[in-house]
């Protein structure tokens, strides 16, 4: 509960930030109409119908080629709304005229943080349909959706309406993005810091159930002769697909991250996984439904 008044908090800190900014009109925010704080999955329903539709399109083609790009693309919804709220300041580039530092080259994204010539896409695509109608923040925040429903998992409709910061960026709070390094301590606060708590981490972290990570990152750091920045698949039982294999690993010391591995040094973090991973469909329907509604929520 306190969580969610936060998340609202966030929201309103937000727009408060972009009523007082200056109007710049940067290469992927075109959208400055204004509108209220509240958030609706349907709100673009009826400035541009067919939003999701088109987003979806646009993923479905990248993926084609690139069957990691629906993980890639969540990681910049979270790199995203870890960083100020979900702003869609993950886009911006530099500007030193405006004050822009891009968050593009802080240690978590630097070669890292990839898919953002699909955003551009989906950009263009929906800028074709509806111009100047959807912000860049929801594109983000659609993409996740979406992404999480074509690798099989649990369909969802996040809330829509978000504004895009043109002006600021916090450099500082994307220095502070999670480390694979990181101990749990330092992770459930930063978790903590924006109004999510241990079974929010769980749930999150189970993203790890796709998408790649390089060796330099995992727990082995490389087998001998392995590049630095050699791929491995986070999960090892089924990349591509969002399923709960990823806590199967995790449960046997298996996990790719320190930092996914790091959840179960604390007993108190030991529950959630266990009933998960159990295997059975009510346990299983447990984690997704836990990860739905804490997805959704996050993504206010
Ligand atoms: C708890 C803190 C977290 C840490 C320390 C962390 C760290 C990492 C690291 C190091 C990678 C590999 C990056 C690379 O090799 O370039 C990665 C990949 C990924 N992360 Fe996380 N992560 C965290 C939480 C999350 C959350 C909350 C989500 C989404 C809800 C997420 C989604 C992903 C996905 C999908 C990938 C694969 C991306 C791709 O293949 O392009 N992570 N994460
Ligand atoms: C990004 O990574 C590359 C290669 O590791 C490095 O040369 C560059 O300095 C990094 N950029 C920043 C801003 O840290
Ligand atoms: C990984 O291994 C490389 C090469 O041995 C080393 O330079 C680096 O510090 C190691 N990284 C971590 C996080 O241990």
């Amino acid at each position: 509960m306190a969580a969610s008044s936060r998340f609202s908090l966030a929201a309103a800190r937000c727009s408060l930030r972009l009523l007082t900014a200056a109007l710049v009109l940067l290469a992927l925010s075109h959208g400055a109409h204004s509108h209220g704080a509240a958030l609706s999955s349907s709100f673009y329903d009826g400035s541009c119908p067919g939003t999701r539709d088109i987003v979806r399109r646009v993923i479905q083609d990248a993926r084609v080629a690139d069957a990691r790009i629906p993980a890639s693309l969540i990681r910049l919804h979270f790199h995203d709304c870890f960083v100020n709220g979900c702003d869609g300041s993950l886009l911006l580039n530099d500007d030193l005229r405006v004050g822009i530092t891009t968050e593009k080259n802080v240690l978590a994204n630097n070669r890292s943080a990839r898919g953002f010539n699909v955003v551009d896409d989906i950009k263009r695509a929906l800028e074709n349909a509806c111009p100047g109608i959807v912000s860049c923040a929801d594109i983000l925040a659609l993409a996740a959706e979406i992404s999480v429903e074509l690798a099989g998992g649990p369909s969802w409709s996040v809330p829509l309406g978000r504004r895009d910061a043109t002006t600021t960026t916090n450099i500082e709070s994307a220095n502070n993005l999670p480390s694979p390094f990181d101990p749990l301590k330092t992770l459930q606060e930063k978790f903590r810091n924006l109004g999510l708590d241990d079974t929010d981490l769980v749930a999150l972290q189970g993203a790890h159930t796709f998408g790649r990570t390089q060796c330099q990152f995992t727990q082995r750091n490389c087998t001998a002769g392995q590049r630095a920045g050699a791929l491995l698949n986070l999960d090892g039982v089924t990349p591509d697909v969002l399923d709960n294999k990823y806590y199967g690993s995790l449960l046997q010391g298996r996990a790719q991250l320190p930092s996914d591995q790091v959840m179960l040094s604390d007993p108190s973090q030991r529950q959630p996984p266990r009933r998960s991973s159990a295997g059975s469909p009510v346990t299983r329907m447990t984690f997704l439904e836990t990860s739905r509604r804490r997805w959704s929520r996050w993504g206010t």
